[in-house]
């Protein structure tokens, strides 16, 4: 059965379960009737639903920017179906997809195809829209689809609404694109309250043009000296000694003259190439097999609490 979103057009392929995987090209691109592989194509993802928003803008803005030929597609994802990973592991298997028959097969087919990305992401209760974390819990499988994304532009927007709210956003809107191993062409906060009101400030305008323009440039974002200088992080964990910690990419330093961390003898960095593979190929599995050893001294030690059948339902 074709799985095809409604009013779906454009460049990419419908999504036959279970074979996308195995039928991507080492470049990543798909080959479809009409299409021209020359061309470069950006997707842009919105996560927000609100309607001609500060994310909806600005990532059409860049978009619009990008100069010469390119393929453009945009997705919002609270209208894909995205639900909760079923922990099954099933993706942590070679060339496998997720079983579930939702959206995310079709969404990563789209991001798998395209040669840049541009995420709007809007700061939601000190962190990023729920939606996208809904997309990364569903990422276990990162090591099926890390070789197509791999070096890719990414370009981040995060609206947010008041001064000193942005929370732990920018951190955690990071950890997408760095675990599929893509270069982050910037993480661009924006401050902008009421919709569309980004564009009241043509500093703003300006600034999404130039981010169009250098997409596809050698242009990446530099972390600032407070920040973790490997992933970006702006949210450090303090340890013992002066000592510290990237709670993102787990690379650890020292605090040197007035709290600059420094990073220079750092030894692990989460979101190499070697680490995913090692953690998400390598570790995830070894719990997988563990689960076979352990799995009837788990049940014995779970079955007291089967019969305590509280819940309820809407
Ligand atoms: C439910 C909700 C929670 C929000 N929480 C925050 C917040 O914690 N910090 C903040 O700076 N702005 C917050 N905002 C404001 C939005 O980040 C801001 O309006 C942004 O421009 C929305 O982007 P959009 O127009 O693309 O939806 C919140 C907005 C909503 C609707």
């Amino acid at each position: 059965m074709t799985h095809k979103i409604p009013g779906w057009t454009g460049w990419g392929y419908n999504y036959l379960p279970g074979k996308f995987l195995s039928e991507i090209s080492p470049t990543g691109r798909h080959k479809c009737k009409g299409d021209n592989v020359l061309m470069k194509k950006v997707l842009g993802i919105v996560i927000s639903d609100r309607r001609l928003g500060n994310s909806e803008v600005l990532v059409k803005e860049i978009m619009s920017s990008i100069p010469g030929e390119c393929g453009r597609e945009l997705i919002r994802l609270t209208d894909f179906k995205i639900e909760p990973c079923k922990a099954c592991y099933r993706c942590l298997q070679p060339h496998q997809d997720c079983a579930q028959k939702d959206d995310f097969n079709y969404l990563m087919g789209k991001i798998m195809a395209a040669d840049a990305l541009i995420i709007g992401v809007p700061v939601y209760i000190l962190g990023p829209h729920g939606y996208y974390k809904m997309l990364m819990d569903r990422l276990v499988g990162v090591g099926n689809y890390i070789e197509q994304t791999r070096g890719k532009p990414c370009a981040l927007v995060i609206p947010y609404g008041t001064i000193g709210w942005t929370g732990y956003t920018k951190a955690a809107s990071m950890i997408m694109p760095r675990l599929l191993n893509m270069k982050i062409v910037d993480c661009w906060q924006v401050h902008a309250t009421l919709p569309g009101e980004s564009l009241l400030d043509s500093d703003n305008i300006e600034y999404a043009r130039k981010l169009g323009q250098d997409l596809f440039s050698d242009r990446e974002y530099i972390p600032g000296n407070r920040e973790c200088c490997f992933c970006g992080s702006d949210i450090l964990r303090l340890l013992a000694d002066n000592r510290v910690e990237c709670p993102i990419c787990g690379a650890k330093g020292r605090l040197d003259h007035d709290n600059i961390p420094n990073f220079t003898d750092a030894d692990y960095f989460r979101f190499s190439a070697h680490q995913v593979e090692e953690h998400f190929k390598g570790w995830v599995k070894e719990m997988k097999s563990r689960f076979a050893v352990e799995k009837d001294k788990l049940k014995e030690a779970q079955k007291d609490y089967r019969d305590k059948d509280w819940w309820i339902r809407p």
